[in-house]
């Protein structure tokens, strides 16, 4: 069981490369935080810091109340389970998952109960004699995770570890972690993936992280929230691009009528569509882009729309069709509707596009109008 605390925390590698600044985040005992970001943007290292295998350069990490920035790794109670999932090859799953025990001297028995503990709950009871060659991708990825928990950690650690594995095992191994999650109700985990599924299906909260408006370079939270609040209500156009798959279409727009909900009119429909975002009367004719995610786009045969285009091309998918249209001239990104069920032949018909109010999210300079 364990809390912990990040203020202010920066990380500068080598005095000069500020990769991470003001991250400021609490995490709760018995959490689990996903931490999702562009490649390269200081996931591993912010995991690295909080296990004490990378410096802390500002700021302070508590683990319970106690400031551990100068704690050595091997006293903060934290395990650290990673992509590569390094298992001894010579030795069975057993001594694999025995083997910090036995460093440790803690006892045979202590050992067993420990290793038998972690295989019941991993589902690897019947491997415990195979070397780790005569095991799959996932359940070598167990063992790994196995080898952490029969060292009963505060904290543990995940950096993408299902990434090697290929899609099918991912998703086993994805369902294994929620249940062994569920077993260990306590334990505060924190897990980096670069994949949405995994964020939205195993986090509490999610953290994105983004560069800082002030430098390309440098990252910082860019919005935590739980999975549905993060998808439903995202502060910033990243956010919003970040979460939910195909992403979210951003249409340019300009605000024509105020109050409670806010009408907008788009520049590629002829006529306006409402959002339940209130707005302010001097955001009278603002500039803002009106986004509408492809799973929230309805077809409508009104002359009311907010877009309107030819289906360039066409995905069905059998429980949905992704229809992709073209948004004009030095515009590259398409404008993606996700409609439920089959709809055939549509490829080459003009579509004209709404969304339900409430579905409706504004962006004024990259950030959303319900976090001004
Ligand atoms: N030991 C290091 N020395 C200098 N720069 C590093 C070191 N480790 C990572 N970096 C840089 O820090 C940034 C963040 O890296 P990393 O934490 O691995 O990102 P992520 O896990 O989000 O992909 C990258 O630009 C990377 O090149
Ligand atoms: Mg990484």
């Amino acid at each position: 069981m364990a809390n912990l605390k990040l203020k202010d925390v920066a990380k500068v590698y080598g005095g000069q490369v500020e990769v991470l600044k003001d991250i400021d985040l609490d995490i709760e005992t018995g959490e689990l935080i996903v931490f999702v970001g562009p490649s390269g943007c200081g996931k591993s290292t912010l995991l690295r810091m909080i296990a004490g295998l990378e410096q802390i350069s500002g700021g302070t990490l508590e683990i319970d109340g106690m400031v551990v920035n100068d704690v050595p790794p091997s006293e903060r109670g934290i395990a650290m389970v990673f992509q590569s999932y390094a298992l001894y090859p010579h030795m069975t799953v057993y001594d694999n998952m025995a083997f910090a025990l036995q460093i440790a001297k803690k006892s045979k028995e202590e050992i067993d109960r420990a290793v038998r503990a972690a295989a019941d709950k991993l589902q690897l009871t019947e491997y415990l004699d195979r070397l780790p060659k005569a095991l799959s991708g996932g359940q070598r990825q167990r063992v790994a995770i196995g080898r952490s928990i029969v060292r009963d950690p505060k904290v543990y650690l995940f950096d993408e570890p299902l990434s090697n594995l290929d899609a099918a095992l991912r998703v086993a191994t994805r369902i294994e972690i929620a249940q062994l999650k569920e077993q260990m109700p306590d334990s505060t985990m924190i897990y980096v993936t670069h994949d949405q599924v995994e964020a939205m299906t195993l986090a509490s909260r999610i953290v994105v992280l983004d560069a800082l408006k002030d430098n390309g370079y440098k990252y910082s939270i860019a919005q935590v929230g739980t999975p549905l609040e993060l998808y439903e209500t995202p502060n910033s156009e990243f956010v919003a691009r970040f979460i939910g798959s195909p992403a979210m279409n951003l249409l340019e727009g300009e605000i024509v009528a105020t109050g409670e909900t806010t009408t907008l009119r788009t520049r590629l429909g002829a006529g306006t569509i409402t959002s339940n975002v209130p707005s302010r009367p001097e955001d009278q004719g603002a500039q803002v882009k009106v986004g509408i995610r492809p799973e929230d786009a309805v077809a409508t045969d009104s002359e009311d729309f907010a877009f309107s285009g030819k289906v360039e091309v066409e995905e069905r998918l059998g429980e949905v069709t992704l229809l992709y249209f073209e948004r004009g001239a030095g515009q590259n990104d398409p404008v993606i509707a996700k409609l439920p069920g089959i709809h055939p032949g549509m490829r080459g018909n003009t579509v004209k596009l709404t969304a339900d109010p409430a579905k409706v999210h504004i962006f004024q300079d990259g950030t959303s109008l319900l976090y001004r």
